[in-house]
Order: structure tokens, then C-alpha cells, then sequence
């Protein structure tokens, strides 16, 4: 099996990044083929620990090759933040992270335009970690974005830049009150990056094309999580590109047929960092438990993230949307000390009773009164699951809980994480790669 994507079943933040790099032990590749900075991706392994927000989480590995595609978007500021970081803890990354020239460049401006549309906004705030993302997306559609790439020449790039931020300014004066930003700063900074950055320039479509033809192992790393889409999320409270399985050959340059297996990520429950509709949030202390056991905190913006009961009926819609067929539960052991789980199973809804199934625009803020999770009740374990490596180690209660939700979402669980480390997790015998 040739190439493996890791895709986000719920609003980002399910341990993605360390499913990546316990997978990428495996692996030839990793490929990040959408999104930017706003990805926060938590990687540990003994005493290496890392967020990272652009590099693709396999880099720790040392025999994978880590390519950024044309789909993603690049803050070279904070790439070269994360570079640092992997230079200090003496991880060789040397010849081995490519990035798309066709890949869009964050500028200042977008971040400023981020800022000030959330700060002028009122009501209804996205909560977007204000790393510029819609901003950039937006120029990218308006066939006005400055790519990686144009960083190959001096001129283009200046020139680019001085139209748009004249745009940017009037925007930003007139509509947002803002300083404007200086022309000179910005360009001094990014021909500096042009120099710094230039070996890592490269056609990423090719690449993957290539090492796919060359029979290499090949693992796509999803950003965000499926109910963050841009058109199959919880619109208007998601992010500017495509999470979903969609979006990596969009992203990478690579037909469909090249996609061989879709594995989804899913934690045992449900966390949301930003606004937008949560039908089984949890306000009370149990809510609590999970937001301090789970150490829920946004990897990019350090907000505390909402926390909630699984919601089996979001999981099957991303589970379809994805084709997949195969799960991972991460962070199975935040549960442990609860003594009673629910799962939603189903929504009661006023116009059209229990529903198991709901089109996902009509989860939006207004509609959101009308659904009430329908749950199911579980008993807890209150047992510890960290240590645990196989299915036949975890407590009863919490097989039941796995095999619960198979059921619910009709597909296999063959990978659960009890933990932070790279080696905190259970595989099934189906788990083969
Ligand atoms: P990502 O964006 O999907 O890569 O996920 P994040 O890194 O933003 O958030 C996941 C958080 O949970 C990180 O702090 C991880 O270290 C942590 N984590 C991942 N898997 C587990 C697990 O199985 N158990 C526990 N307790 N923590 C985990
Ligand atoms: P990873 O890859 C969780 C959320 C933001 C906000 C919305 C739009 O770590 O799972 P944006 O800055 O993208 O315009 O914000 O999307 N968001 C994430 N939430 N995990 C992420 O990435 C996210 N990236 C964006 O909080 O609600
Ligand atoms: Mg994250």
C-alpha cells in the first residue's frame, strides 16, 4: 500500500500529529497538503517535543522526506521559528523538506487583516487563530496571492507586493483604523527569506508523483479536521481551505487513484478552539475533567478548547465524506476517570423528531437550538489505559466503549492512543503499515 492519508474526523485537534509520526517510522514521505500555521500539531517522542505548525509532523524521523504542497499556505517567519527549534534539538533535517513554489505566502498584511476583521466583527466572531489564513485563501481566489516561488525573483516579487499592499493599507486605514504597514520592512524581510529559503523550493507535484511511481511509501498529513472544511465544515465557523480527503490532490497534484488508504482520526470525545455550533459541548464539571485531564489547550494559540461528549452522528458524516473506513481513537485515557460516558447517538430535532443523520448546514448557530443530542449511556472504567498496548489489556469498559462506536459509525478502530508518547498506542492486526 503505496500512500496513506491521515485525516481529521472532527474540528482539528485529534492527535493527528502524533499518529503522523508514529506512522512515519513506516514511511518514505509525508506530504502536508493544506492550511498553514493555524495547524498546531503535537509530536513527542522520549525527550523530543514539538507543535508543529508548517513543517509536516514525520521530520523527527530521519529517513522521511517532508514536502509541503502547492495547497498549503507559508509563514516563512514562523517556519524558520521551527526550523530553529529542530536545529537546537539537534534533528538533522537537512535535504529533506521540500516546499511547493505554487504554495501561497502569508505577508503581514494578511495576519493584520485577520486581526482587525475579528476585532471588528461583532456577534459573530469565527475565532480564528490569527495567523492570516482567510486573508491569504482570499488573495490566493482573487488571483492577487504572491507565491513561494515569486521569491525566485527580486523584481516580481517587490512589484507584487507594493500593488497589493497599497490595497492592503487603504483597508486597513480606512476600513479597519489601522497603522499601515511599511512596504520596506516587509520586502528587506522577505528577500532575506528569499535567499534562506531558496533550496527548499521545489515542484512537490512531481515529487510525490515521482516517489509514488518508485513504488515509495507515502503518508498525506491532514491539517485541521473535517468539520473545519470550507465547504463540508460547519460554515461560516471553519477554515479557509479543504481537511478533507478532497483536498489532497488539489493540494499535492495527484490524481485520486493515487490515494490508496484513508485512515481517520477521531478522539474518544469532542473538542472545538474557536466559535461555531457544538451540539454536545459540555459546561458542567464533567466538561471540566476533560478540558484538565486532556490538557485542552490550542497547540497554536494556547485557547482553552471546548470539550464535549463524542458525537457519533458528526463522526459518521465525516467518516462518509472521507470514504473511510478505518479509525483511530486517540486519547482514550482522558476518559479513565469518568464513571459514566455518553455518546450522541442521535439528535432530537423539533421539525423532524430523532434524526440520524443531519445535512451539515443546517448546524448552523440558529438551527443549533433545535438539535438535541440523543445519547447513549455508557459505564466508565475508572481503571488507568495508559500503559496498556494491546485491545486485550484495556478494561471491559472501555472495549465496549471502542466497540460502541464501531458500531455506531460502522467502521474498524484499528489504532487507539492512551497517550502523549509516540509508543502510547494499541494496533489491531488490520493495523499494517
Ligand atoms: P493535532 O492538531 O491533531 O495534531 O492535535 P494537537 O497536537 O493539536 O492536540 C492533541 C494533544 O493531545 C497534544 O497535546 C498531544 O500531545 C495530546 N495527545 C495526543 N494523543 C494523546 C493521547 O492518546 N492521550 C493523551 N492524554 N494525550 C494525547
Ligand atoms: P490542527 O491541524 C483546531 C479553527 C480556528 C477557528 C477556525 C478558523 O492543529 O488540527 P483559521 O485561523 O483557520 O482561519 O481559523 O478554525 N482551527 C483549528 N482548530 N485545530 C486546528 O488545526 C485548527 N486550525 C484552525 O480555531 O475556529
Ligand atoms: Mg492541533
Amino acid at each position: 500500500m503505496p500512500s496513506l492519508a491521515v485525516i481529521g474526523l472532527q474540528w482539528g485537534d485529534e492527535g493527528k500529529g502524533k499518529i503522523i509520526d508514529y506512522l512515519a517510522q513506516g514511511f518514505d514521505l509525508v506530504a502536508r497538503y493544506q492550511g498553514g500555521p493555524n495547524a498546531g500539531h503535537t509530536v513527542q517522542y522520549k525527550d523530543l517535543r514539538f507543535i508543529f505548525h508548517q513543517v509536516p509532523s514525520g521530520i523527527i524521523n530521519p529517513q522521511t522526506l517532508c514536502v509541503i504542497g502547492a495547497g498549503c499556505v507559508i509563514d516563512l517567519a514562523t517556519l524558520k521559528t521551527e526550523l530553529s527549534q529542530l536545529k537546537d534539538a539537534k534533528v538533522d533535517y537537512q535535504g529533506r523538506l521540500y516546499i511547493d513554489s505554487k504554495a501561497h505566502l502569508i505577508l503581514p498584511y494578511h495576519k493584520a487583516i485577520d486581526e482587525a476583521r475579528e476585532a471588528f466583527r461583532t456577534g459573530e466572531k469565527i475565532g480564528t487563530t490569527l495567523k492570516g489564513i482567510g486573508p491569504c485563501y482570499e488573495d490566493k481566489y482573487a488571483r492577487i496571492g504572491i507565491r513561494f516561488g515569486d521569491l525566485r525573483n527580486e523584481e516580481l516579487f517587490s512589484s507584487k507586493l507594493k500593488k497589493n499592499l497599497a490595497q492592503k493599507n487603504f483597508l486597513l486605514m480606512e476600513l479597519y483604523n489601522q497603522e499601515p504597514l511599511s512596504e520596506k520592512k516587509i520586502i528587506d524581510e522577505y528577500l532575506g527569506y528569499a535567499q534562506e529559503f531558496k533550496s527548499y523550493m521545489a515542484d512537490v507535484s512531481e515529487l510525490v508523483n515521482t516517489a509514488y511511481e518508485q513504488g515509495k511509501k507515502i503518508l498525506f498529513e491532514g491539517a485541521q479536521g473535517t468539520l473545519l472544511d470550507i465547504d463540508f465544515g460547519t460554515y461560516p465557523y471553519v477554515t479557509a481551505s479543504s481537511p478533507h480527503a478532497g483536498g489532497i490532490c488539489t493540494g499535492l497534484g495527484i490524481g485520486p487513484k493515487r490515494i490508496d488508504e484513508i485512515l481517520g482520526v477521531a478522539k474518544a470525545y469532542t473538542t472545538r478552539v474557536g466559535n461555531g455550533p457544538f451540539p454536545t459541548e459540555l459546561f458542567d464539571e464533567t466538561g471540566r475533567i476533560l478540558q484538565a485531564e486532556g490538557a485542552e489547550f490550542g497547540a497554536t494559540t494556547g485557547r482553552a478548547r471546548r470539550c464535549g461528549w463524542l458525537d457519533a452522528v458528526l463522526l459518521r458524516y465525516a467518516v462518509k465524506v472521507n470514504n473511510v473506513k478505518k479509525i483511530i481513537i486517540t486519547k482514550l485515557d482522558v476518559l479513565d476517570r469518568l464513571a459514566e460516558l455518553k455518546i450522541c447517538e442521535a439528535y432530537l430535532t423539533k421539525k423532524a423528531g430523532v434524526v440520524k443523520k443531519i445535512s451539515i448546514d443546517l448546524l448552523s448557530d440558529a438551527e443549533v437550538t433545535d438539535l438535541e443530542p440523543v445519547y447513549l449511556k455508557l459505564q466508565g472504567w475508572q481503571k488507568t489505559t495508559q500503559g496498556a498496548r494491546k485491545f486485550s489489556e484495556l478494561p471491559y469498559e472501555a472495549r465496549v466503549y471502542l466497540e460502541t462506536i464501531e458500531k455506531l459509525v460502522d467502521c474498524e478502530i484499528v489504532a487507539v492512543s492512551v497517550g502523549k508518547e509516540r509508543n502510547d498506542i494499541i494496533l489491531k492486526n488490520s493495523f499494517n503499515w
